[in-house]
């Protein structure tokens, strides 16, 4: 059914091609912020990426020939990406890194809307002498188009575009820009929040390593005891063998690599503490869980002991290979260890065991850690996880909570279980790679 009477089908073909323009404007601006996101999918550790992408697709989208991406500080607005067009001589100064009062930004700050110069210079700034707009001229740049990025109102950048030659820009591409500048920022800003969650969660995770550490000073004092007095008595023996007449070789040696044995068992346990407390920025790489998992075993031992409790292991041979954060990985188990044993140093009676084990599961790994504790009631059981959430006095309520994202975080589950009839039964899985 065609209404179109004679006469209004060129106005249609009109309407048509505006829509076509329309329709190529919208593509091209989805285009600009869709590299954006791109960008902060495969750079998210790292913003520099993300802000050439943001400049190098806003500078496409206003057809301009070189662009500056500046950020807001206290001192001023800092430049954080340039694009200038090949044909500027090097020999140019490059843009000033800080920009402060008396430039073409001043207007920005001022009345943070976005404004072009169709020309340098006959712009008074220019006729003044401000050195930043004698340096546009100076380099070819004629007209000039400055942009605000804004954060409810608040000025946290700006982005600002020039061509080498007089040719205004126009409102389309200015609009075009200025949507473009705020999804920007909102991308931006998103980045910059889970960085600063991230890094919370990391300060957070390294507090709470050392806070259980704490716990466990007395204990892990204990345990580094004995290879020190295992090597003071293994040493006079070794004297005394050598004192001999004739001295006893072989028995002095014998001493000697219990001394070497003794001192190493005293090394690996000052270097497990020493990698837990320090604080490093998380890392994948591949994670002998059975020696990581050792490790914490020793650390804990003597708080085991000092509470009545056997720790048994049980680990698979041909474990599959797992990658992540060794450290973080440790101290999943140092959290979950230390939860069993002081859950059953409050039982009064009943064996005192505790179990771990290691067994491949759906192509990763499930770690177990079991004990014969009071078991875990139906509200605990639903708040476990939830931060603060303890019943203990002295407790902080994080390290469940903190275990959890860790786990998340390598792309796992954890979770816990009431054992029949008595206990607790907390299982995490890391696949494999
Ligand atoms: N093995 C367990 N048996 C029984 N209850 C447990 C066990 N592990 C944890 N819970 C319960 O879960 C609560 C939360 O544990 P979580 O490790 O998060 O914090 P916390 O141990 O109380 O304090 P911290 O921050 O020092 O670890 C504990 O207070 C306890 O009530
Ligand atoms: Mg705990």
């Amino acid at each position: 059914m065609n209404q179109f009477k004679a006469g209004e089908a060129p106005e249609a073909a009109h309407g048509h091609s505006d829509l076509q323009m329309e329709l190529a404007e919208v593509i091209r601006q989805r285009a600009a912020i869709s590299a954006v996101l791109r960008a902060i999918a495969s750079s998210p550790h790292n913003l520099q990426p993300v802000f050439d992408t943001i400049l190098d697709s806003a500078r496409r989208l206003s057809r301009a020939d070189s662009g500056v991406f500046r950020l807001m500080e206290e001192a001023g607005l800092r430049l954080v990406a340039s694009k200038v067009s090949p044909t500027v001589l090097e020999e140019f100064s490059p843009p000033p890194k800080l920009v402060g009062p008396g430039s073409f930004y001043d207007r920005l700050i001022a009345t943070k809307l976005p404004f072009h110069i169709p020309d340098v210079a006959a712009h008074e700034l220019y006729r003044a002498g401000e050195p930043l707009a004698v340096t546009q001229v100076k380099r070819g740049f004629r007209t000039l188009l400055f942009v605000p990025m804004l954060r409810n109102e608040e000025l946290i950048g700006s982005l600002s575009f020039a061509r080498q030659h007089v040719e205004h820009f126009t409102e389309k591409e200015i609009e075009l820009v200025t949507d473009f500048a705020a999804q920007a920022t909102i991308a931006l800003e998103i980045v910059r929040r889970e960085q600063q969650y991230r890094q919370l969660q990391m300060a957070l995770a390294h507090a709470n390593r050392i806070a259980t550490i704490g716990q466990l000073t007395a204990s892990i004092a204990h345990e580094l005891k004995q290879p020190l007095a295992a090597v003071a008595i293994d040493g006079g023996a070794a004297l005394r063998w050598l004192a001999k007449q004739p001295p006893d070789n072989d028995k002095a040696r014998g001493s000697v690599e219990h001394m070497i044995k003794d001192a190493d068992r005293a090394t690996r346990i000052i270097g497990g503490l020493r990698d837990l407390t320090n604080q490093n920025a998380p890392r994948a790489e591949v994670v002998d869980l059975k020696e990581a998992i050792d490790e914490v075993i020793v650390l804990t031992y003597s708080e085991a002991v000092k509470s009545g409790v056997t720790v048994s292991t049980r680990v698979l041979p041909e474990l599959p290979r797992v990658q992540g954060d060794r450290v973080q990985l440790q101290q999943v188990m140092l959290n979950l260890i230390v939860n069993a044993i002081q859950a059953m140093s409050g039982t009064l009676e009943g064996p005192r065991e505790l179990q771990i084990s290691v067994d491949p599961s759906e192509g990763g790994v499930r770690v177990g850690v079991r004990d014969t504790g009071p078991g875990l009631s139906s509200e605990s059981l639903s708040r476990l996880f939830e931060p603060f959430y303890t019943t203990k006095p002295e407790g902080m309520g994080m390290g469940l909570s903190i275990c959890r994202s860790i786990i998340q975080a390598h792309g796992g589950r954890l979770w816990a279980i009431a054992c029949e009839p008595q206990g607790a039964l907390f299982q995490f899985t890391i696949p494999a790679p």
